[in-house]
C-alpha cells in the first residue's frame, strides 16, 4: 500500500476536480482513497510514503493510438515534406519493407523502447496497431509482439495495398486467412478509409469481417480530404474516429449523436501539414473527443503526449482542463477503458470489470503522472520542457 502525499493539485478528471494539497492511496494497484492530505483516514498511516514534493498529479496519458511496430525512418519523405511536398499514404510501404526485414526479436526490442519512451513521457496505457506487415505472415508477427507487451493491439491490416497487389484481392486476403490468423492475438480491428488508402466498400468489407471475427471497431477516418470515413464508424459503432481533420456539418452530428470518439492527432497534423481538428467546433458540438500521439514513422514521429497536450492549447484553443480530459479520459473511453456504472459495489471499474483508465477515482488504476512543476498549466506553458517527474502504472514506478 502507498499513500502519495505532498500534491500540489491533484487532477481527477472526475466530478471530483481538482484537489489542491491532496493526498492519494493506492493497494494492489488500484487507487482506494483520494481527497484532501488534511482527510487522510488514520487506517492508512502505515502505508508506504511518497513525498510528490508539492507537484501536480495528473493521470497517466491514455495514447489511444499509436502505429509502434516498425523498423526504419522515414527522415528524407518528412524533410521533402517541410520542404513542400504533399503527405501521401504510399510512404507506408517504405516501412513495410523494413518491418518484414526486422524480425520479431528487434521488432520487440523496439516496442519496448518506444513504450519506454511513453513511459517517460507520462504515458502509462498504449494502444498500438500493426499495419506495417501487410501479409499474413508479418502482420501475425507484428500482432504477437504487440501482444506481448501492449493490452490493446488493433489489427490494421487495410493500412494500405501493397505495392503490386491488386485491391480487391488484397481486402480478400485480409478479411480471409489475415483476419484468421491475426484475430487471436487482438482485441481490435481498423481501417485506413481514404483516399489512396481503401474505400468505403472495402473499408465496410474489412470492418464487417473483424467485428463477426469477434473484434471491436476502430477508423482512420478523414485525415486528407471530406470522405466516408466519420459516417462508417459511426454506423458501424465503432469505438473511435481517427484524425477528423476534414469534417462536414454533417459528420459532427453524426459524431454528437454517437458514442464514437473523434480521436485528434495534433503531432500527425502538424507534422503532415494538414490543419488542425477545430476542436472547439467539435466540443462545442457535444463530441467526445480524445488526443493521441499517432507515434508511427510517416506522419507522426513523436510519442510525446504532453507536446500533443499543448499544441491542443496553444494552437486548437482548449482549456487545459479539456486537453487533459480528451488525453486521458478520452483516451480511456476511445478504447472502451473508462469506468462504468455497475451494479452493487464495484466503482472504477470498466466495462470489462478491469481497474478503469483515465481518472483518478477510487477503484481505478493507480497510474499516475507526476509533473515537475507546481500547477499543470506548466504543460503548456513551458513548452517543450521535460516536465514529467515521475510515471506510475498500477502503483509501480515506471519512470523518474
Ligand atoms: O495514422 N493514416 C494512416 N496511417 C498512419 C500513417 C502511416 C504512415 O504514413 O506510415 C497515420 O497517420
Amino acid at each position: 500500500m502507498k499513500l502519495f502525499t505532498n500534491i500540489s493539485e491533484l487532477r481527477t478528471v472526475s466530478d471530483a476536480g481538482t484537489i489542491k494539497d491532496a493526498a492519494l492511496v493506492e493497494d494492489g494497484g488500484v487507487i482506494v482513497w483520494v481527497g484532501p492530505a488534511s482527510e487522510v483516514p488514520a487506517d492508512y498511516a502505515a502505508a508506504e510514503h511518497i513525498d510528490c514534493g508539492n507537484r501536480a498529479v495528473l493521470p497517466g496519458w491514455v495514447d489511444s493510438h499509436t502505429h509502434m511496430i516498425f523498423d526504419g525512418n522515414r527522415a528524407e519523405e518528412f524533410e521533402a515534406r517541410m520542404a513542400g511536398s504533399d503527405y501521401a499514404a504510399g510512404g507506408i510501404a517504405v516501412t513495410m519493407e523494413a518491418t518484414r526485414s526486422a524480425g520479431a526479436q528487434r521488432l520487440e526490442r523496439l516496442l519496448v523502447e518506444r513504450i519506454q519512451a511513453g513511459h517517460a513521457g507520462g504515458t502509462t496505457t498504449f494502444e498500438t496497431k500493426t499495419g506495417y506487415g501487410l501479409n499474413t505472415e508479418s502482420e501475425l508477427e507484428a500482432a504477437q509482439v504487440a501482444a506481448a507487451h501492449v493490452e490493446d493491439v488493433t489489427f490494421l491490416g487495410a493500412h494500405l495495398v501493397p505495392p503490386g497487389a491488386d485491391a480487391e484481392e488484397y481486402v480478400t486476403e485480409v478479411v480471409g486467412p489475415m483476419l484468421e490468423q491475426v484475430a487471436p492475438h487482438v482485441g481490435w480491428i481498423d481501417v485506413f478509409c481514404e483516399r489512396g488508402a481503401f474505400n468505403e466498400t472495402q473499408s465496410r468489407r474489412v470492418l464487417e469481417a473483424g467485428r463477426a471475427a469477434g473484434l471491436r471497431l476502430r477508423v482512420h477516418g478523414n485525415q486528407l480530404g471530406d470522405g466516408p470515413g466519420v459516417q462508417l464508424a459511426v454506423e458501424l459503432g465503432a469505438a473511435s474516429v481517427d484524425h477528423v481533420n476534414y469534417l462536414t456539418d454533417a459528420d459532427v452530428s453524426a459524431l454528437a449523436g454517437s458514442e464514437t470518439v473523434a480521436t485528434m492527432l495534433p503531432a500527425c497534423d502538424l507534422s503532415t501539414r494538414q490543419p488542425l481538428v477545430e476542436a472547439r467546433r467539435l466540443i462545442d458540438a457535444g463530441v467526445t473527443v480524445a488526443i493521441a500521439s499517432n507515434l508511427n514513422p510517416g506522419t507522426s514521429y513523436t510519442s510525446s503526449m504532453n507536446y500533443c497536450v499543448t499544441t491542443a492549447v496553444l494552437q486548437q484553443y482548449m482549456s487545459l482542463d479539456e486537453a487533459i480530459e480528451a488525453a486521458t479520459l478520452g483516451g480511456a473511453k476511445a478504447l472502451r477503458r473508462q469506468a462504468v456504472a455497475h451494479d452493487g459495489d464495484a466503482r472504477g471499474l470498466d466495462a470489462q470489470g478491469r481497474p478503469a483508465k483515465g481518472q483518478l477515482i477510487v477503484g481505478a488504476a493507480c497510474d499516475l503522472h507526476i509533473l515537475d512543476a507546481v500547477n499543470a498549466i506548466n504543460l503548456a506553458y513551458r513548452p517543450g520542457m521535460p516536465v514529467t517527474y515521475q510515471t506510475w502504472k498500477a502503483g509501480e514506478k515506471v519512470f523518474g
